[in-house]
């Protein structure tokens, strides 16, 4: 073949994928297609007919690959450019409206232009473009890692695989969700084929994006909203989110239409209160409005706390209430030896989940609502929390009910908490004691081998293996996996031990602001009600715990028995050994997880960042590290490994970023 006919093939190969492109964002996205199904079916053939005669052109972004596509081997993980955070929510209006009282407080504004946005009941997805090309799409994941789904990806239509300007990098943020419709054909389906079907279109959404054969991701009619940008390189952002949407759409991508402005409190309550009121007319589920601060410099400014942004909230819906029967009343004992009566309830699906417990939180609780045995009651499930037992149904009550009493103490109440105390010390979260569950922490309790948390740092080997029921190979690895627990970091322990209202972030605020135990075990009240977020109840909380003997007892053992953690280099400590450095970790290690290297790069003073940039000091790249270890070697930034991460955290003192051998 000549010279010129191949440049003649390639140039209609190229054509045909760009008139395929056009009719695509025409058809997904403007919902306004100009030619017909079959017209649009010819094109494709002969894009694949030439595709097929000349592998030469192949491209990853042609349309073509939205057919056929390959099935992706498992889904490798996925480490965002930027992390993708989440939302935090209001419930009522009172919490919406404190919301906006602190953005307009911190920006220093009577009142501020928000963008409102549904809320879209999906998941979230990050799609890489690169020079305008997708290149690889990922789910969220834990907010810093996601799984690689591209090849299930590219077969929504929806979605552009090219852009259609080109910036040099730029990760578009949104939703995939699947529309009423499509839902209830595809469970149509399942049950005609024989199989099960899904409870609800989020649930059949992430299913069939983790489709392994990316054949039955394209059978799914999955469509996608797109709500914002991740990392942007070579494109000036527009000043507004607005605008930011605008320009989106400009590029190709599917953006809703329900998008608003809403200048200030009254008019986003407007717009909520619309909303959902047109919430069933929709065509897809939403649970909420999110209202995002409109300028980005504002955003800026505001910032975000733990994994949320201050400058945008989820203002959530009621959720879902369903009747059903209370079929008894038990009492729990909780970690901190608190009585929660607990409703057993008939089964009953609330927000697309099966209920059968409902937590009918204390006696006072019970008793103002005065549900009783054989009541029926209405149940609600808001998001993940535990569903509770809303209000009774006073006409469906049957005769010769009694209210009911709740008991001042349970049988075995001291053994129930002890064993609470015990799962939660030694959950992944707190001190991550793996093999140790709530069976074997009941064992241990009842067989007296275990009062406190300590008693787990002097059981020997022997001591376990006796155990019924435990072999000597689980033994064993039991008690290496204590043992691995001794070394551990300020704000696990903190968590660990169960101080009322003290979870997981709270624990880490304390640990930074005051460095050490002992800042925190004798801080006045007003000096813990200075940490972000902990108020008047917690800092009691806080301060009761540690006036209490018992506790003080129980971190003076955990600390004789080997339980160690290092000191957190606090703003005033400036002499903590990597004051200074900022270190970023990517790709997986083998030694610990991210979370634990983090925590022990901030206790010797460095800061720890998702993204690389100049100010980086020192990349570590574990493996399967991508962009990042890439971005490094760009900018010209110390790169190490996991050797050298681990030298580094031995011997913090003894090197320069550069010297970090990798
Ligand atoms: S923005 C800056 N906008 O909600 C915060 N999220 O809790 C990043 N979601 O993971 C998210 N609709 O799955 C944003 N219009 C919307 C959304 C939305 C649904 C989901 C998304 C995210 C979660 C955050």
């Amino acid at each position: 073949m000549s010279r010129s006919d191949k440049a003649n093939i390639r140039a209609q190969i190229e054509a045909l994928r760009a008139d395929i492109h056009a009719h695509d964002h025409r058809y997904y996205v403007l919902d306004d297609p100009v030619i017909s199904d079959l017209a649009y079916d010819d094109l494709m053939r002969e894009l694949q007919a030439l595709e097929a005669a000349h592998p030469e052109y192949d491209s990853p972004d042609s349309p073509s690959r939205r057919v056929g596509g390959r099935p992706a081997a498992g889904f490798a993980p996925q480490t965002h450019r930027r992390p993708m955070l989440s939302l935090a929510n209001a419930f009522s209006r009172e919490e919406f409206m404190e919301f906006n009282r602190r953005v307009c407080e911190r920006l220093a504004q009577a009142q501020v232009v928000y963008v409102a946005e549904t809320k879209l009941d999906g998941l979230a997805i990050n799609l890489t473009y690169e020079s305008g090309v997708l290149v690889s799409a990922a789910t969220r994941g834990d907010g810093e890692v996601g799984e690689d789904v591209t090849a299930n990806i590219r077969t929504i239509g929806s979605v552009p695989l090219t852009l259609r300007q080109a910036p040099a990098l730029l990760e578009v943020r949104g939703e995939v969700y699947l529309p009423h419709r499509g839902f209830e054909a595809l469970n149509a389906q399942q049950l005609a084929q024989g199989g099960k079907p899904f409870a609800n279109p989020r649930n059949a959404a992430a299913g069939s994006l983790r489709q392994l054969d990316p054949a039955v991701t394209r059978a799914r009619p999955l469509t996608v909203y797109c709500y914002g940008v991740g990392a942007c390189e070579g494109a000036d952002v527009p000043p507004t989110h607005f605008e930011l949407l605008n320009w989106l759409r400009e590029l190709g991508c599917r953006v809703s239409p329900e998008t608003a402005r809403v200048d200030g409190v009254e008019a986003a309550i407007a717009y909520y209160a619309a909303m959902e009121a047109r919430r069933p007319t929709l065509g897809y589920d939403i649970d909420g409005v999110v209202f995002k601060v409109d300028r980005l410099d504002w955003q800026a400014e505001l910032g975000q706390v733990s994994r949320s942004p201050r400058w945008a909230v989820a203002f959530k819906f009621r959720p879902e209430e369903r009747e059903t029967r209370v079929l008894s009343i038990d009492v729990q004992v909780g970690r901190t030896g608190a009585l929660t009566p607990v409703a057993r309830l008939e089964p009953v699906v609330v927000g697309g989940v099966t209920v059968t417990n409902a937590t009918l939180h204390n006696a006072e609780e019970i008793a103002r609502k005065d549900v009783r045995v054989g009541d029926t009651v209405l149940v609600r499930r808001a998001g993940d929390v535990i569903p509770e037992v809303v209000s009774v149904v006073p006409a469906k009550r049957p005769s010769g009910t009694v209210p009911f009493v709740m008991p001042s103490t349970v049988p075995d109440q001291a053994l129930q908490q002890q064993v609470q105390a015990l799962i939660h010390f030694a959950s992944r979260r707190a001190m991550d004691i793996e093999g140790l569950g709530d069976r074997l922490a009941e064992q241990l309790v009842r067989e007296g081998l275990v009062s406190t948390p300590a008693d787990l740092y002097g059981l020997s080997v022997e001591q376990l293996t006796a155990l019924e029921r435990l072999g000597e190979k689980s033994a064993e690895n039991l008690a290496q996996a204590i043992d691995r627990s001794r070394r551990s970091t300020l704000p696990r322990v903190l968590f660990a031990v169960g101080i009322s209202e003290v979870g997981e972030t709270t624990a880490r605020q304390l640990a930074q602001h005051f460095g050490t135990l002992d800042a925190i075990a004798t801080a006045t009240t007003e000096m813990l009600e200075q940490v972000p977020d902990i108020g008047p109840v917690v800092a009691g909380h806080i301060a009761r715990f540690f006036a209490d003997p018992e506790h003080l007892d129980l971190l003076q053992r955990l600390q004789v028995l080997g339980v160690t953690w290092p000191e957190i280099a606090t703003a005033e400590k400036a002499d903590a050994p990597l004051v200074g450095w900022t270190v970023v970790l990517t790709g997986a290690l083998d030694s610990m997880n991210r979370d634990e290297a983090g925590d022990r790069l901030l206790a010797l003073g460095a800061k720890v960042s998702g993204s690389v940039s100049k100010k980086t000091t020192l990349v570590v790249a574990g493996s399967d590290a991508g962009s990042k270890a890439r971005k490094a070697l760009e900018l010209g930034i110390p790169l190490t490994d996991e050797t050298g991460l681990l030298r580094l955290l031995e011997d913090p003192r003894g090197v320069a970023p550069e010297l970090v051998p990798p």
